[in-house]
């Protein structure tokens, strides 16, 4: 594994063009298994989990070719449908080819994500949903096979206990060649990323209402064309380079932001009374020169959309522990996402752990130590507080950033940030 090397404090300072969505882009890649005609992807970035999608497509037998942000995905005559452990142990988000390759070949087999340093991740709302929209479903020796039923018909009503993001878009996905069925799905997952999905499936004559709402309603088409079809901005990349903008004291404009999207992570910056400037229709946030002795903390429940997203979680812990005063996260998604609390503590921050919630006592300077890097998020999280900290600091095992973030040393350098990277 690589490592950064950092050198700070800097104030970071320019300009930053985000790319376009890794949660949108992962599952629409797998729902394009469904398509009977070629799918072009345009503002797909180009990044690490983006890459081993590629992987499962090709070994499923699609050619998929990558340029310039531009994905083009085109079916070969025979599908191979079984996915093997080491594609999917690598993301989670694979687990979501399952379906569609169940729909499209009559039977699929794909490997068990297993466990992820974030916390516990099962699949069983995955399983169970599957099952409910009448799929014969095995798990033997950490495989999962799917098996479509002779015949589909009917109503399918499904309710999910946990508005599970991924669950909502493998059922969604799945439901959508189901001919004859009408597929209706509650308390399912409100990201705006779900809302590009039934964007996306729709643009090749699929029948979906409701994303974006609890309940969404899936007529199954026979089949589905091509398409050309353009992916939304990253909402948590934009927020991460929001963040360490303005916990550095740097000044900047993050473009191609939807703003909407940001909406919690915008309104816990104003309660701590930071500057800055939502330009809606140029897509555009601008953030002078904040003081951080003049900011104070606050309280947040990490929930899902339209709450406070867990993918920020660490970037905004990183910035609390610079911010005079006592914060409180309460993590209700994934209730033991901590890893990185011990690596900010080697740097000085001051954060106590109770179960699903981190006290932050406020107000540190960072210092320059090694730490290690244990998911995308964390990465951020320790890159932002190193950026922060007086000395050269080295976060080990940094290649999870490249899963989530792309050009993520070209564009920090561009702001300024003095980063060198070491592959080992
Ligand atoms: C997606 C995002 C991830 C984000 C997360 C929550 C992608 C590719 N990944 O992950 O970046 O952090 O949403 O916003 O879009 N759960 C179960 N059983 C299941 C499924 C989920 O218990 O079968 C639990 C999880 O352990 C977790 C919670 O439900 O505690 C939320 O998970 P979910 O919304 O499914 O997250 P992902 O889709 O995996």
């Amino acid at each position: 594994m690589g490592k950064f090397i950092i050198e700070g404090p800097i104030r970071l300072n320019g300009e930053v063009e985000i790319s376009g969505a890794k949660n949108s882009a992962l599952p629409i890649m797998a729902a394009s298994i469904l398509s009977s005609g070629d799918v072009s992807l345009k503002n797909v970035p180009d990044l690490g989990d983006v890459r081993t999608m590629i992987d499962i497509l090709n070994s499923a037998g699609f050619k998929v070719s990558f340029e310039n942000n531009i994905l083009s995905i085109k079916k070969a005559d025979k599908l191979n449908s079984n996915v093997p452990y080491e594609l999917v142990s690598k993301m989670r988000a694979s687990f979501n080819v399952l379906g569609p390759l169940t729909v499209v070949n009559g039977e699929a087999t794909v490997a068990l994500p297993g466990g992820c340093s974030i916390g516990v991740r099962p699949v069983d709302f995955h399983i169970e949903g599957l099952k409910k929209l009448g799929f014969e479903v095995e798990q033997q020796h950490g495989f999962v096979t799917a098996r479509k039923p002779k015949k589909l018909s009917g109503d399918v009503n499904i309710y999910l206990k946990y508005p599970s993001v991924g669950t909502t878009e493998h059922l969604m996905t799945t439901a959508t060649l189901m001919k004859g069925c009408r597929v209706t799905l509650n308390n399912v997952a409100l990201e705006p990323e779900i809302i590009d999905l039934q964007n996306f499936l729709n643009s090749m004559g699929a029948k979906i209402i409701g994303a974006g709402t609890s309940t969404i309603i899936i007529e199954g088409v026979e089949k589905l064309s091509g398409t050309d079809y353009s992916i939304i901005p990253d909402r948590i990349e934009a927020g991460t380079f929001i963040i360490a903008i303005l916990a550095s004291e740097g000044t900047g404009k993050v473009k191609n932001v939807i703003p909407s999207h940001l909406d919690a992570l915008f309104e816990k910056l104003r309660e701590i009374g930071t500057k800055f400037d939502i330009l809606e229709p140029l897509r555009e946030v601008h953030i002078p020169r904040n003081n951080l002795r003049e900011l104070s903390g606050t309280d947040i429940d990490i929930e899902p959309y339209p709450g406070f997203p867990t993918d920020l979680q660490p970037q905004m812990m990183a910035f609390l522990s610079l911010v005079n005063g006592k914060s409180v996260i309460v993590e209700n998604v994934f209730k033991s996402r901590f890893l990185h609390v011990d690596e900010l503590k080697r740097m000085g921050a001051r954060i106590d752990i109770k179960g699903n919630t981190a006290i932050i006592d406020g107000g540190v300077k960072y210092t320059s130590a090694p730490v290690q890097a244990t998911d995308i998020r964390a990465s951020a999280a320790l890159l932002i507080a190193a950026i922060c900290a007086d000395g050269v600091s080295i976060i080990n095992n940094i290649e999870h950033i490249f899963r989530g973030y792309e050009n993520v040393i070209e564009k920090f350098k561009k702001l300024g940030a003095k980063i060198e990277y070491i592959k080992e």
